[in-house]
């Protein structure tokens, strides 16, 4: 399956195994590491972003793709739709069918409330789905949520917003035992504790997974939870735009069918955009491991609504995406790889960097490798090994096929046994920094009754993630925003419904040179077929 170029390298690699588990690299300085970032990291590549030339964030800068969505009008500017007929009535409207928008509604429901979700592909389909190594919470003896605390808000360039760090690390054992009580099945010991591994930048073992398929077996247990209780989903049907009333508050919705094309209008007491990440934007041309929806969606309708992002011009690309055999490109290679003892190794059997410095840092260490002429070829670009038979020596035969199965298998469908040859691996888009900006209730400031959680909402991280705190993020804020929106829309009164804000908007963009033909949000990625 190899190419005799790497099969060469690969020779290194097992040439130099023996004494590089002897010594692990040291961790690099504070130093290091910011010359590192601002040399390699795509977030300092100044052609990769764009002036946001309208809207609370005009003057800031956004990745060049996520501007040009800013940049576009409603697609109901041309097709107006009838407000006054309105097709749905709730108490709390979900926008997006993920791990966030699922917790939410199933909150919502819990307290009460009328709720429904509506979701542009299936209930599932996103990025919580598509989550390997697993979820973080201090809930071990040796831990407490301050060093959680700590490990995060460095992790994140001490730029997270404190207020949604301590709501995260604060909840996050609740949130392992709500979902353990769900049914989640996750690794324990004989004894029944939880099975704890490292992440990059964690100072305590503190990741609880399942296996390798952490965000699918949660995902799965959310789905069931929704079905069960009877919460209307609203497949295929994307929200387009939300509704304000003459109170400014938001009033629901409005929705396209996305097989009959017909807008449809759901008004509501309150709004949850749960709508998750930007991956299918392909920022910089990075290939993604994110779900065929992650077009950014929410962020477009709440910052067209009047509603500031945060963060919006830092992205994750995880260090350690496919970079060969070229179908698997771009689709993750769980930093629990790493965390089993897999070292990042160049194409001369050096191990360059330490595994588990943080994602941004260990990014741009890949990137630097391959700039500099010491990655190893690959038809679609070029990447670096991941050492993945030192796992089975540290951890004993069968170490790999019952930690990271699913790994496993999916390099065996085409013939790489990762027990034996390591895995050629490159930095994949991976995740969005930042985001909508709500404050610790879970509420957008400058929109009445519009709540945000999961990937959608800037700030909880600062401008970098560690692992396991996006599936953490999604359950602990996507509950409280469901009970928020269930409390709050108990003493809503709407006013009239309109949608104004979209003819103001077009003539910001009119008046600053802007005018356009374009619409959004996207829906879905650019390369999507349209049938009809
Ligand atoms: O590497 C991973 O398994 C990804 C986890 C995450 O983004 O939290």
């Amino acid at each position: 399956m190899f190419t005799a170029d790497m099969l060469e390298s690969i020779k290194k690699v097992e040439a130099t195994r023996e004494e590089r588990m002897k010594t692990e690299p040291r961790r690099m300085t504070a130093e290091e590491k910011e010359t590192l970032l601002k040399e390699y990291h795509p977030d300092y590549r100044a052609d990769g972003f764009a002036e946001i030339k309208i809207g609370p964030n005009k003057g800031q800068k956004a990745p060049k793709e996520l501007t040009d969505l800013l940049h576009s009008n409603s697609r109901l500017l041309k097709t107006p739709v009838d407000l006054s007929k309105v097709d749905y009535e709730t108490d709390v409207l979900v926008i997006g069918g993920g791990g966030a928008g699922s917790s939410a509604a199933i909150e919502a429901n819990e307290a009460g409330a009328d709720v429904m979700i509506v979701t542009k592909l299936r209930i599932g389909d996103a990025n919580t789905m598509m989550a390997e190594g697993g979820i973080q919470a201090a809930d071990k003896e040796n831990d407490s949520p301050v060093q959680h605390y700590l490990d995060a808000f460095g992790g994140g360039h001490f730029a997270a917003r404190p207020e949604l760090l301590r709501r995260l690390v604060m909840e996050a054992p609740d949130a392992i035992r709500w979902l353990n009580d769900l049914g989640v099945m996750f690794d324990k010991e004989e004894d029944g504790r939880m099975v704890t591994t490292h992440g990059g930048g964690t100072s305590r073992k503190r990741m609880h997974a399942c296996k390798d398929y952490s965000g699918a077996e949660i995902m799965r247990n959310l789905r069931d939870e929704v079905l069960n209780r009877n919460i209307p989903v609203i497949e295929f049907t994307s929200a387009v735009e939300l509704i304000k009333d003459d109170k400014g508050q938001v009033a629901g919705a409005v929705l396209l069918n996305m097989e009959t094309g017909d807008y449809l209008v759901a008004k509501a007491k309150t709004v949850v955009i749960a709508t998750g990440g930007a991956g299918r934007l392909h920022y910089q041309n990075f290939p993604t491991s994110n779900h065929y929806g992650a077009t950014a969606d929410g962020l477009v309708l709440g910052y067209r609504c009047g509603a500031p992002l945060l963060y919006q011009d830092t992205i994750q690309y995880h260090p350690t995406g496919v970079a060969y055999p070229s179908q698997l490109f771009g689709a993750l290679v769980t930093e629990k790889v790493r965390s089993l003892g897999a070292m990042l190794v160049n194409k001369d059997g050096e191990a360059y960097a330490h595994p588990l410095e943080t994602r941004d840092v260990s990014a741009s260490a890949i990137i630097r490798e391959c700039a500099n002429g010491r990655g190893v070829d690959t038809p679609l670009g070029s990447g670096v090994w991941l050492d993945t038979p030192m796992i089975e020596i540290l951890g004993g035969e069968g170490t790999i096929e019952k930690r990271i199965p699913a790994m496993m298998r999916m390099y065996l469908n085409y013939g790489i046994d990762m027990r034996k040859e390591p895995i050629l691996v490159y930095p994949t888009l991976h995740y969005q920094n930042g985001g909508l900006e709500i404050g610790g209730d879970g509420f957008t400031k400058a929109i009445p009754n519009l709540l945000v959680a999961g990937e959608a909402v800037g700030g909880i991280h600062g401008r970098n993630r560690l692992m396991g705190n996006s599936l953490l993020d999604i359950i602990v804020f996507g509950r409280n925003a469901g009970k928020a929106a269930a409390a709050k829309a108990k003493s809503v009164e709407l006013g009239a419904m309109n949608l104004d804000h979209i003819v103001s908007y077009a003539k910001e963009l009119e008046e600053a040179g802007l005018a356009t033909d374009a619409v959004s949000p996207l829906l879905l990625p650019k390369y999507a077929r349209h049938e009809r």
